[in-house]
């Protein structure tokens, strides 16, 4: 009997071993021989970033993901989005369940020590988002306030490290902007364009503070010393800034802004 255990317990083991793992990955191939052998390639996003990745009903739209769009069509597949939470997106990289991320992600060294960062294709900073009638008029009167942060994103370490305010994180942007509206949170600091499109939106209720809290650049992200496809996402971003079609990429998210 006590034999059958150890024989049982000896499959259970070898079982648990030959599980997929969720890697696509065949060590012996390149991510970019990979993709073409599966027809598609996935980017991981968080699609909670207007004007970058956002839903409107089941579609995606914005301008990470139509040059990821440029990307998949460079290399002739399908493009696949799996949409994380943000704080996840790396994560997504690093198990090897996406072959690249877009998602507004900004440059930043700690993150750089784990992922290779494509050239940057946009300008971004950190801005402050308050209700119309707030007193708030700098970094300066955050203090002592509560301010609502996307989780794991470089606004949220801004506000962490500079300013002694309580920093409240949210999964979604979205929440934190309904929050400061409602009155429960006193400001919100987040990314240039996308805080432009909440004021948009909200017009009447919040504003955006002038002076900008970092200078940031955004890169399509990709796993750790994979250079071939770092090198084809560089030459899709080059491509794409000397035809100008980059820029009217984001010229077609920009309508109202331009009116401002
Ligand atoms: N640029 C900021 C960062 O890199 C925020 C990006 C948030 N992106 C998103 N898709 N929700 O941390």
């Amino acid at each position: 009997m006590k034999k059958l255990t150890k024989i049982l317990a000896i499959i259970a083991a070898m079982a648990l071993l030959s599980l997929p793992t969720g890697c696509k990955k065949d060590s012996d191939k390149t991510t970019i021989e990979q993709v073409k052998e599966n027809g598609y390639i996935t980017m991981a996003t968080n699609a909670d970033f207007e004007p970058f990745e956002y839903k409107d009903g089941t579609e995606f739209l914005g301008i990470d993901i139509d040059i990821s769009k440029k990307i998949a069509e460079k290399l002739g597949v399908e493009l696949k989005i799996n949409d994380v939470a943000f704080s996840a997106v790396l994560q997504e990289l690093a198990n090897g369940t996406c072959e690249f991320v877009a998602a507004g992600m900004s440059y930043d060294e700690t993150r750089a020590k784990n992922a290779d960062f494509s050239d940057p294709y946009f300008s971004a900073s950190q801005v402050i988002l308050v209700n119309s009638d707030s007193s708030i008029a700098s970094a300066d009167d955050l203090n002592g306030k509560k301010i609502g942060v996307q989780e794991g994103t470089t606004g949220a370490d801004y506000c962490e490290k500079n300013l002694e305010a309580e920093v409240i994180p949210f999964s979604k942007h979205v929440d934190a902007v309904s929050d400061l509206i409602a009155g429960q949170i006193d400001a919100v600091v987040l990314d240039d364009f996308p805080a432009t499109k909440f004021v948009e939106k909200n017009a009447d209720k919040i504003k955006k503070l002038d002076t900008p809290l970092t200078e940031e650049t955004y890169s399509i992200v990709v796993a750790k010393d994979d250079k071939e496809m770092l090198n084809l996402v560089n030459e899709v971003i080059a491509e794409l800034k000397s035809s100008g079609e980059l820029q009217e990429i984001i010229d077609n998210y920009q309508d109202a802004l331009g009116a401002e």
